[in-house]
C-alpha cells in the first residue's frame, strides 16, 4: 500500500477504526457495516485504494491521444492513451495549486492545461511547460507532475487500476473469475469486447456493498422483479428458482456468478440466453460458426453471456456491464453501459436497445433494484434487530476442485463469500 507522511492520507497505514471479527459473523453482518463513516473510511483505505479496481475499457480510447474521464472509488482520474499507444491513469488534479486540469468528457489532445494559471501536462502526466518561468528559476526547472495511478493492467481491455505500488498482480486478483471474462469475449466473432455504448449514471443512496451483494443475488429476481418478467414473458424468472438447476457460484476473492448454463443446456437451443432464436440472427450465427467451427459455436451460443460480480465494482450481467462508485457510506452512482461485440452488428444494436429498456432512464429492471437498494439502506439506519442475515442455502454448499464454494441458483453463498474477502481485508489487508 502506498505510505504518505500525512495522517489524514486516506491511504496511510493505521489499525482498522471499528472491529470487524465481532461485525462479521460466518451468516449474519451488522447493519453498520452499511452505514458508518469509519468503515467506509476503512474500506477507501483497505479496498478502493488499495485493490484493484475497475475503472474502464480500453475501446474507450482507441487512438493515440484518445482519453475519457473516469472514476477510480471516489477519485476523479483521466485514462489516457499517450502517443506511444500505453494507457494511463492520472489523477485530474493540478501539481501548481491543485485544480481540476481536465473538464471535458472525453477528447483527444497530446496535453492538457489547467485553466487557473496555464500548466500544461503530457498525456502521460509529465509536466510540459508553465507560464513565466522565470519566476521558477527558468524552463524545466520544476520536477512536477499530475497525479498516477502507480498500476495500471488491462484483461481482454478491460482497464484496473491500484492505488498500491505492490500486490498481486491483476490476473491473481481475478483468479477464476477472468474465465468469465473469456466467456463474455467469446461471444464475439473476433474474441473482442468494446464498451463504446456510452455509460448511463444513476445516484443511488444506498451503501456500495448492497448492490455488490445483490448482483450474484438469484433469491430476490422472482420477486422484484416480477413485473418485468410478467410484461415481457420473460423466461428468466424461472432460471432463480428453487426449482432451476443454475447455482451459484463463489469463485474466492470476493468474486461470484450465478452460472445459468445448466438451465440452457438443458434446452440446449442457440441465442435463447439472449430471448431470441438462431434463425432471427442468422449473420451472427454464421459468423460465429465461421469462427470456431459449427460444435464450438454452438456450445458457445447455448450456454450465452456470464453473470458475473467482480470484486469490489464490476459487474458483467450478460448484456450490461456495470461499475459500482462509492461516494459515501451511503452514497453510491451506477454506471452501466450495454455489451458490445465486435463483428456482431446484429447483435450490438439489440443489446443497445435492451439496455435501454431494462437500465436506462425508464428502464424496468434497474429501477426495481435501485428501489431496494435505496429501502435497504433505510432500513439498515434502524437499530434493531442489528443484523442482516445470510445464511440462506448454507447447508447446501459444495466445494469444487479449485475451491469454488457452489450452492443452488436462490442461496447467499456469493454473499458469505463475499465478506470473509471483506474481512480478510479489513484485518489483514488481504
Ligand atoms: S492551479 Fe493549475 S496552474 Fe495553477
Ligand atoms: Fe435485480
Amino acid at each position: 500500500m502506498s505510505t504518505s507522511p500525512v495522517q489524514t492520507d486516506p491511504r496511510a497505514a493505521r489499525a482498522p477504526r471499528v472491529d470487524y471479527r465481532e461485525l462479521i459473523r460466518d451468516t449474519q453482518v451488522h447493519g453498520t457495516l452499511y452505514t458508518s463513516p469509519e468503515v467506509y473510511a476503512d474500506e477507501l483505505e483497505r479496498i478502493w485504494y488499495s485493490t484493484w479496481v475497475f475503472v474502464g475499457h480500453a475501446s474507450e480510447v482507441p487512438e493515440p491521444n484518445d482519453y475519457v474521464r473516469k472514476k477510480l472509488g471516489p477519485q476523479d482520474v483521466i485514462m489516457t492513451r499517450d502517443s506511444a499507444g500505453e494507457v494511463h491513469l492520472l489523477l485530474n488534479r493540478c501539481a501548481h495549486r491543485g485544480n481540476l486540469v481536465c473538464d471535458d468528457k472525453a477528447g483527444n489532445s497530446t496535453s492538457f492545461r489547467c485553466p487557473y494559471h496555464g500548466w500544461t501536462y503530457r498525456n502521460n502526466g509529465d509536466l510540459l511547460g508553465y507560464p513565466y518561468p522565470n519566476g521558477y528559476g527558468g524552463k524545466n526547472k520544476l520536477q512536477l507532475g499530475l497525479g498516477r495511478v502507480p498500476r495500471v493492467a488491462e484483461y481482454r481491455g478491460f482497464v484496473f487500476g491500484s492505488f498500491a505500488e505492490e500486490g498481486p498482480s491483476l490476473e491473481e486478483h481475478l483468479g477464476a473469475a477472468k474465465g468469465e471474462i473469456d466467456r463474455l469475449a467469446r461471444l464475439s466473432p473476433t474474441g473482442k469486447v468494446e464498451l463504446t455504448a456510452g455509460w448511463l449514471q444513476h445516484r443511488t443512496h444506498a451503501n456500495w456493498k448492497l448492490l455488490a451483494e445483490n448482483e450474484t443475488d438469484g433469491y430476490h429476481p422472482q420477486f422484484v422483479h416480477g413485473s418485468i418478467f410478467s410484461v415481457t414473458g420473460s423466461p428468466i424468472g424461472a432460471l432463480y428458482s428453487e426449482k432451476s438447476t443454475a447455482v451459484t457460484r463463489a469463485f474466492g476473492g470476493g468474486h461470484s456468478e450465478n452460472d445459468l448454463r445448466p438451465e440452457f443446456r438443458r434446452f440446449a437451443e442457440p441465442m435463447r440466453w439472449f430471448g431470441t432464436t438462431a434463425d432471427r440472427t442468422p449473420e451472427y450465427v454464421a459468423a460465429m460458426k465461421q469462427a470456431y467451427g459449427e460444435e464450438e459455436a454452438n456450445r458457445i451460443m447455448i450456454e450465452g453471456a456470464p453473470h458475473v460480480m467482480i470484486f469490489p465494482n464490476l459487474f458483467i450481467a450478460e448484456i450490461q456491464v456495470f461499475n459500482i462508485q462509492p461516494v459515501g457510506p451511503g452514497e453510491c452512482v451506477q454506471y452501466s453501459t450495454a455489451v458490445q461485440l465486435e463483428g456482431a452488428p446484429e447483435l450490438n444494436q439489440r443489446m443497445v436497445s435492451q439496455s435501454i429498456g431494462s437500465v436506462g432512464p425508464a428502464g424496468m429492471l434497474l429501477a426495481d433494484d435501485t428501489e431496494m437498494y435505496e429501502r435497504n439502506q433505510r432500513g439498515a439506519e434502524l437499530l434493531e434487530p442489528q443484523w442482516l442475515e445470510v445464511s440462506r442455502g448454507v447447508l447446501r454448499e459444495t466445494t469444487e476442485e479449485n475451491g469454488a464454494v457452489v450452492a443452488g441458483a436462490t442461496d447467499e453463498n456469493a454473499m458469505r463469500a463475499f465478506w470473509r474477502h471483506y474481512k480478510n481485508l479489513m484485518l489483514e489487508g488481504r
